[in-house]
């Protein structure tokens, strides 16, 4: 891998780091039976042991509880499992559980955790060269990061970059970037949106009142249209793709005309694919409109790829597949960019960014030098072409399990819906909440309550780890991108017997 003005930087002689762990105490933890865990926190038998360790051991229940005692409450997990390993799909517990990970960190490391080209660069980086205000100087990873992404960028306007760490500050840039470009306040978002919990990005967001109840007032001047989905048009599964689209378009048009004018709106945001949402891909026709109605009002129109970038639905971005023309003013971009390392941004053209005051852009970590040494390893992964064809064949093999489930006599009463793109797919459970997805239920039979939460749990009691999505009884997959055959079979296998308990049960 070549690294900018790394040749000559590497004879300078390194200063020697001692670890803060004693040797003599680390080997005393790290010759343990467990090959995995060699963190030297956790105590190889049930007792804790104290020695002249500098850092608390403790077995890993005690762990456990000590998180359930000391993590901030406010943060949910669907498991307490206490995680020391992760390689490509598997994650190790501290108490040597092996799961199979289908969340991915929630689309996060698409090459499997730990990706062996990824971790290198990432390693190598960390003796180069840390950190560097981005407000100080350029630094090499930065620079390479913006080469390796610029011919992967769905448009070719997109050629001014600015990097951040978390998909929430991205939406932030996104939204100061819109209101200095165009001086105008307002967004549109849609009905299920999800662009983070910030009081910016949170006040787009639109996919459940939990992510900023009691927190308002979040940021003004935020309105919300329908997003061409059944459930946020109140109508059958059914309906066709032309009618959702024409409902959705009506909604707009009526904002537009009633609640904000177009020549106040600095923005319209949408994900190509509701991720929190639901995992619903928009229909082509309803993004070529959104386009349309940006240039028609000076609109900024700004695409969040967050979720749904670097191949997770098969392709770089989703949009090229689903409008390829398509031209975004703003892409908002993060996860899978570094497999892990945490580094997000946006992309967009000379004109809008070019009407920004210098300094207005910045942060201390923004485009920290490990996570975008990371992401130009990431980079040349994607680019191999070969988790794009790995997407294709994996996912046409999960379709093919799912619409199975579907159309099965022992299941089809318990499923609504299943949709998405590539690896980004769910399957929606008939609800009695939700009248409009009990269309063409069977005659003769009931549905369950809680579908989806008992297949989730049944799952994860097989260590397969699944997560649901939306307000809406959902199951979501979003496995790491390099998934094989066998671990999509044995996860699959799972998920089937998962329904059928729950269809055995009633
Ligand atoms: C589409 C989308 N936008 C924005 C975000 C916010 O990203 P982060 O959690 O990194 O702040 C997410 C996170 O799930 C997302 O899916």
């Amino acid at each position: 891998m070549s690294r900018i003005l790394s040749s000559s930087l590497r004879t300078l002689p390194r200063v020697s780091s001692k670890p803060i762990i004693p040797t003599t105490a680390r080997k005393a933890f790290i010759s343990s039976s467990s090959s995995i865990n060699s963190n030297p926190a956790f105590a190889q038998d049930q007792q804790p042991q104290q020695d002249d360790m500098p850092i608390a051991v403790k077995t890993a229940a005690q762990w456990a509880e000590f998180g359930r005692h000391h993590v901030c409450h406010g943060l949910g997990r669907i498991r307490d499992h206490v995680i020391v390993k992760g390689e490509g799909l598997d994650l190790y517990t501290a108490d040597g559980k092996k799961l199979l990970d289908f969340t991915a960190g929630i689309g996060v490391t698409n090459l499997g955790h730990c990706h062996p080209h990824v971790s290198r660069a990432a390693a190598e980086q960390v003796n180069q060269l840390v950190h560097l205000q981005c407000s100080i100087s350029f630094h090499a990873p930065y620079l390479q990061l913006i080469d390796r992404l610029l011919p992967a960028m769905p448009h070719e306007s997109l050629d001014q970059f600015f990097f951040w760490n978390s998909g929430s500050e991205a939406i932030e840039a996104a939204i100061k970037v819109a209101r200095q470009a165009t001086g105008r306040q307002n967004m549109i978002v849609f009905s299920g949106a999800y662009h983070g919990r910030t009081m910016g990005s949170g006040a787009l967001t639109r996919s459940k009142p939990i992510y900023t109840q009691g927190t308002g007032p979040l940021m003004p001047g935020v309105f919300s249209s329908a997003f061409p989905y059944w459930h946020q048009l109140g109508v059958n599964p059914s309906t066709s793709e032309e009618e959702l689209v024409r409902l959705a378009q009506h909604q707009l048009d009526l904002i537009l005309r009633q609640q904000v004018n177009p020549k106040d709106v600095a923005a319209i945001f949408i994900e190509p694919v509701q991720g929190e949402g639901g995992y619903v891909p928009v229909p082509p026709a309803f993004l070529r409109h959104l386009r349309e109605v940006c240039d028609k009002h000076g609109i900024l129109l700004v695409i969040d790829e967050v979720q749904s970038g670097f191949f997770r639905t098969g392709s770089y971005f989703a949009i090229e597949q689903i409008v390829p023309e398509l031209r975004p003013d703003i892409l908002v971009f993060a996860k899978g960019v570094a497999n892990g390392f945490p580094i997000s941004g946006i992309a967009s053209n000379k004109e809008i960014m070019g009407k920004l005051d210098v300094g207005s852009m910045g942060g201390t970590y923004s485009g920290n030098a490990v996570a975008c040494a990371a992401g130009v390893a990431a980079q040349e992964v994607y680019q191999s072409g070969e988790i794009g064809r790995n997407v294709e064949v994996r996912s046409k093999q999960l379709y093919k399990v799912l619409n199975k489930l579907a159309s099965d006599e022992k299941t089809k009463h318990l499923i609504a819906d299943v949709r998405g793109m590539g690896l980004m797919t769910a399957v929606e459970f008939r609800n009695t909440a939700d009248e409009c997805t009990l269309e063409g239920l069977p005659e003769g039979k009931s549905v369950p309550k809680n579908i989806g939460k008992r297949v989730q749990e049944y799952c994860l009691n097989k260590d397969l780890m699944v997560l649901t999505t939306s307000a809406f009884d959902t199951i979501r997959f979003i496995p790491a991108l390099t998934v094989s055959e066998e671990e999509m079979d044995r996860a699959m296998t799972i998920f089937t017997e998962a329904v059928e308990s729950v269809a055995r049960e009633g």
